[in-house]
């Protein structure tokens, strides 16, 4: 038998809570297969903070921080708090609080014959840059100020490298060090110190907005694209586009260090997508994917394996939702999926 492992799961707003409801006969699942899990459903969003004020209070974020292994996340972002104001208390809370400083984001095609036939992952910085949340709107100016601190560019980097490493592909730095001299030039610094380390990977630094327009001309060549926050957002939203969108697209955030207990959170790209929530047509895959990301993150590979099977399982027999131009409801396809899960 494993370890106990204590989940936090926090859907929060719009689609969110409707993907994370199609992954929990999954937690079922998992335990049904030897995992010991201890799962708790946390309440904050934009409801919760509408009706008591609180987004993620102190104690709960420290309960989550030292009483959890992982967080299981949907989706945060209400049309009635514009200033986003909770999503930042939550969702940017935990990344930084948490100290998540690496955000890996996979895109590969999900069903036989899709194209472009890419393999490539959005390694982005994800507690720093501009999301410091540091600055300032005054009558003629407006300043929002991007802290780049050496210990987190270089745990990020250092993951791109080793994972370039490990699948044996090219890393390519994201930069804009041509007029960012001082953060992009601490990132060119120790990026050129660890390509010097690791004389065995293909890693060279490119302009980020050359590396969109060589991206969009053709995404084939890209193994590993490490980039800042601000830029790995923008990179990671341009490349889920090659494998289907938004809907499809998983990420995992984690801490290398380890300097709490709580050290890895799952959460799907898409957000929590105002315009369709409610209505059961929100896209489950990401959520499955950003799962399988997390079994594969615990050790759990064959799980991992199997969610990511049972995915593409049920796109090749047509299952889609209304993004992919199906008409499968929320619940249809997180159907069709686990109806694909081993016993
Ligand atoms: C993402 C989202 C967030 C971000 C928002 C919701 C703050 O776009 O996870 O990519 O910008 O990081
Ligand atoms: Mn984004």
């Amino acid at each position: 038998m494993d370890t106990l492992v204590r989940i936090a799961l926090l859907p929060g707003d719009g689609v969110g809570t409707e993907v994370m409801a199609e992954i929990l006969p999954c937690l079922d699942w998992l335990e049904s297969r030897g995992h010991r899990l201890e799962i708790y459903h946390l309440p904050f969003g934009a409801e919760h903070f509408l009706e008591t004020g609180e987004t993620l209070p102190e104690a709960a974020f420290e309960e989550i921080r030292d009483g959890f292994d992982a967080i299981l996340f949907g989706a945060v972002g209400d049309p009635r708090i514009p200033d986003g104001r909770h999503a930042e208390e939550i969702l940017l809370r935990l990344r930084q609080g948490l100290e998540l400083t690496v955000n890996c984001r996979p895109c590969r095609p999900l069903w036989p014959g899709s194209r472009p036939v890419i393999d490539l992952e959005v390694y982005r910085e994800n507690t720093e840059g501009p999301y410091c949340l540091q600055g300032s709107t005054e009558p003629d100016r407006a300043v929002d100020l991007a802290i780049h601190t050496e210990p987190a560019v270089r745990r990020l980097l250092q993951a791109a490298f080793h994972r370039a490493g490990t699948r044996g592909c090219s890393l390519t730095l994201a930069h804009k060090a041509n007029v960012l001299k001082h953060g992009h030039g601490l990132w060119m610094r120790i990026f050129e110190e660890l390509r010097a380390a690791n004389p065995g990977i293909v890693a060279r630094g490119m302009h980020a907005d050359a590396l969109l327009c060589a991206l969009v001309q053709d995404p084939t060549p890209f193994g590993i694209i490490a980039a800042d926050n601000y830029l790995g957002d923008l990179i990671s939203d341009l490349c889920a586009a090659f494998v289907g969108g938004l809907g499809v697209a998983p990420s995992l955030s984690w801490a290398p260090h380890l300097p709490y207990r709580c050290s890895v959170l799952a959460e799907p790209v898409h957000g929590s997508a105002p315009d369709i929530a409610g209505r059961g047509q929100a896209n489950p895959v990401g959520m499955f994917l950003s799962t399988a990301l997390l079994c594969r993150h615990l050790g759990w590979e064959s799980e991992a394996a199997a969610l990511e099977g049972a995915v593409s399982l049920a796109l090749a027999e047509g299952a889609r939702t209304r993004d992919l131009g199906g008409t499968s409801s929320t619940a249809a396809m997180g159907a069709a999926i686990r109806a694909h899960l081993p016993r």
